[in-house]
């Protein structure tokens, strides 16, 4: 296990970029089957369809479509969303034959993924406090023994969209989540976060990167600067 912890944080201290880091983790994992929630445009999907070569099946869940329910700026009208379609399926299809596309939401999608199935998710969809409930509790139990639920958006301020969206819950949700389930969770660059299915492991919250010590939610809730009234 100490193997496996300090290979992936050799890879956090020294990847480029988000996808770099991914791709990497990814390969050393072996990870074959995978399913990312919230796809957009298909750009980190391309990525890792392209320099990920244990990657068998990538299941992509996304409804590409406006929600009513989803207060965040991403939530765009059908006709934007339809295009962003395209492009998601135009950036992926060197790799048609891995892709399984499922245009719906998480909740729509989970009946049809047989649990323990998955050696990894990427959650990147709903960031609310609902959408990364839904979303860690129904494709965490679709990972199967010892794999992967990582995810995007790990911030350490839930205003990421500032006062007139919801706010971002993704931390410390995931964190909360970790414990509840008795499961280390890693704290990654890029706003990125890691948690390892193995509860022999136990919670534990683990520094890969600076910044994630003091996680009061009244500070996480305060409102920075440049969202004040009169801010520029
Ligand atoms: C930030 S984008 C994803 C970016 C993408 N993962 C990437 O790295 O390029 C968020 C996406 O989540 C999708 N989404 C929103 N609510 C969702 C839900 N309930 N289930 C699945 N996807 C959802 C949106 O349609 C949108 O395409």
């Amino acid at each position: 296990m100490l193997d496996r912890l300090m290979a992936i944080q050799k890879i956090a201290t020294t990847a480029q970029t988000r996808e770099d880091m991914w791709g990497q983790i990814m390969r050393q994992e072996k990870v074959a089957d995978i399913a990312e929630v919230g796809v957009w445009r298909g750009a980190f999907a391309a990525h890792m369809l392209q320099h990920c070569g244990s990657i068998k099946r990538y299941s992509m869940i996304d409804p590409w479509q406006q929600l009513p329910d989803w207060n965040k700026p991403a939530n765009k009208h059908n006709s934007v969303f339809e295009s962003i379609f395209e492009e998601a399926m135009a950036c992926t299809d060197f790799a048609r034959d891995k892709r399984h596309v499922m245009r719906c939401t998480t909740k729509e999608a989970a009946p049809d993924i047989a649990p323990e199935s998955l050696d990894m998710a990427y959650i990147d969809g709903d960031h609310t406090l609902r959408g990364i409930t839904i979303d860690m509790m129904l494709m965490f139990e679709k990972i199967r023994p010892g794999g992967l639920l990582g995810g995007d958006d790990f911030g350490k301020s839930v205003w990421q969209h500032g006062p007139d969206f919801d706010p971002t819950f993704v931390c410390p949700y995931a964190i909360y989540f970790a414990e509840a389930m008795n499961v280390p969770i890693i704290a990654l660059p890029f706003s990125q976060f890691l948690i390892l299915k193995d509860s022999s492991l136990g919670f534990e919250l683990i520094h890969f990167t600076e910044g994630y010590k003091n996680l009061r939610l009244n500070k996480m809730m305060r409102l920075p600067p440049r969202f004040k009234e009169g801010a520029q």
